[in-house]
């Protein structure tokens, strides 16, 4: 899964260059539902985490420093296709479009005629001159995006020379603008994408050992190939959040009402097998904070694995694991995390999160490599973003990645 040819290879000068970016990105503020559309009705509405936006940052600087006409694609939520932006407005790219222009401290405009059937798309990236950067609208906006159809894909081809994905948070999508637009293009590799590929494929590979990876979050069914892959790679796994209940009652044990998927208590079972079968360590919270409902305010206690009370749910690993989980974090090498330890977002319920975060931070000697989501909303909450070597900008396509899986925006690239 090595790349493909990266877009320093690429003759870009004069040339006009599509490139695919996930400026999915999250907003805030006020937006008048005037239906005026586009940037008027988004009006007010501001991004509040850039993160993305300053990753792709390196490919649309390189691309504006050799004269290329940067053309940049990107979704924004999950809005209804086929509905233009002045009937949703707030999916419109117009605050990431504001955000990127004081970053890069020039110009860009947002595009938003139809590319299919307005000519004004392609009458202003004819007018461009080089180093220019114009935006297209939501890409999602178009019902042939998410159905990859390959009509709408050789349209969007039409409007470039070459074609640039440095949309790693989207690759594992087969959409027009991240898979199928590269059948009609010569087709690169951005920065970003290559850095993300490279650290996760080279950490999955040769990571110094002790390999340790810490997985939470609510669910079993969404990283079980993750887990799988795990078992293979790392000395030892660390599993909290939500979904160590399915585990705990793999084990046996009551779970009381905390989170447990039924049908996946027998996968969860092979997996803590597979794992003693393949010498990985496979680590369970040995207590928890249990409360009595979902709320801020509940009544909570601290108690063993074993003895979570019927009518109490697990809402964080306790205290004894916090020790327990630091102690291995501080001993690894390389160190892989995904998803929290409990329901972080609530005071009561932030300790087990705090502590894996605290804990990866201060192991310096460690190569830390977080695979985006909420592991990277909980770094953030905890100012600890910056004491970790790698942070990935896609949580679903990490994952997926990590998993084995074939990502469509990377395929489509072709290997080399
Ligand atoms: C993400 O935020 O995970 C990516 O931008 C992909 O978005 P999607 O899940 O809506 O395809």
């Amino acid at each position: 899964m090595t790349p493909q040819k990266s877009v320093t290879e690429a003759d870009v000068g004069g040339k006009r260059v599509l490139v695919r970016v996930d400026f999915n990105v999250p907003l805030s503020g006020a937006h008048s539902t005037d239906g005026v559309g586009g940037s008027d009705s988004t009006r007010g509405a501001v991004v509040t985490d850039d993160t993305r936006i300053r990753a792709a940052l390196p490919t649309i600087r390189h691309l504006v420093e050799h004269g290329a006409r940067v053309i940049l694609v990107s979704h924004l939520g999950r809005p209804i296709a086929g509905e233009r932006g002045a009937a949703q407005p707030e999916f419109s790219l117009s605050p990431a479009c504001r955000a990127l222009e004081a970053l890069l401290g020039r110009e860009v405009k947002l595009l938003e005629g139809n590319l299919e059937h307005e000519a004004s798309v392609r009458e202003a990236i004819e007018a461009m001159s080089d180093g220019d950067v114009v935006m297209l609208e939501n890409i999602r906006f178009y019902p042939g995006e998410k159905n990859n159809d390959p009509e709408f894909a050789r349209a969007l081809a039409s409007l470039a020379d070459l074609y640039v994905n440095d949309a790693f948070g989207t690759a594992h999508r087969a959409h027009a603008s991240t898979a199928g637009v590269a059948e009609f293009l010569p087709a690169y590799a951005g920065l970003l994408l290559a850095r993300e590929v490279d650290t996760l494929v080279t950490m999955l590979r040769d990571a110094p050992t002790p390999f340790i990876a810490i997985l939470g979050g609510s669910k079993v069914s969404d990283k079980f190939g993750v887990i799988e892959r795990l078992i293979d790679v790392v000395d030892t796994l660390l599993i909290g959040g939500g979904m160590a209940f399915t585990f705990v009652a793999a084990k046996g044990y009551d779970v009381g009402t905390s989170l447990v998927e039924p049908d996946w208590v027998e996968p969860a079972t092979r997996m803590l097998e597979k794992a003693a079968q393949k010498d990985c360590e496979l680590l369970l919270p040995v207590d928890y904070v249990v409360a009595d409902r979902f709320a801020e305010d509940a009544a909570t206690r601290i108690v063993a694995a074993e003895e979570i009370p019927v009518d109490m749910m697990g809402l964080d690993i306790g205290p004894a694991s916090c020790e327990l989980f630091a102690a291995k974090i501080a001993e690894a090498q390389t160190i892989f995390w995904n998803g929290p330890m409990g329901v972080f977002e609530m005071a009561p319920f932030e300790a087990g999160t705090k502590a894996v975060a605290v804990a990866v931070a201060a192991n310096d000697e460690a190569t830390s490599v977080i695979g985006g989501g909420d592991s990277v909303a909980a770094l953030k909450k905890f100012g600890l973003e910056e004491q970790v070597t790698f942070i990935s900008t896609g949580g679903g396509a990490a994952m997926k990645l990590v998993e084995g899986a074939a990502l469509p925006g990377l395929s489509a690239l072709g290997e080399v």
